[in-house]
């Protein structure tokens, strides 16, 4: 089963399959805006749905928490712009 961790002293997300790190999201906070860096998914799990099920984990937390959204990482832009339902968290758009 995939869980996700949130380490927040860290500034990650992490995916955890069975007791073992998948993913790991990074990010920055500067008040109300969270910019994604970067998004890794160890070379064993990609391909397996990580990558995408930690990028819904992450923009579902920032909604959450009332968050816009930066994303520097080049995959969690590309996850926004195939899943339309988080385009309005950008930040700049309302
Ligand atoms: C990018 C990465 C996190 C994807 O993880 P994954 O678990 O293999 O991803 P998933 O299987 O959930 O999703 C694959 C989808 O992501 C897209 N994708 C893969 N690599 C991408 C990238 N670098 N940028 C944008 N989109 C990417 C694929 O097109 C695919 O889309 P599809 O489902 O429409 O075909 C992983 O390949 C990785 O760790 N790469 C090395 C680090 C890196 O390049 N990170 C991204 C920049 S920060």
């Amino acid at each position: 089963m995939l869980e996700f961790k949130h380490d927040q002293p860290a500034h990650r997300y992490q995916a955890v399959q069975d007791g073992h790190i998948a993913g790991t999201c990074q990010y920055e906070l500067d008040g109300s805006v969270i910019t994604f860096t970067h998004t890794v998914v160890q070379p064993e799990f990609k391909g397996t749905g990580v990558g995408s099920a930690l990028a819904r984990h992450v923009l579902d937390e920032s909604r959450a928490q009332g968050f816009k959204v930066v994303p520097a990482c080049e995959f969690i832009k590309g996850y926004i712009a195939r899943h339309s339902e988080y385009a309005d968290l950008l930040a700049g758009n309302n």
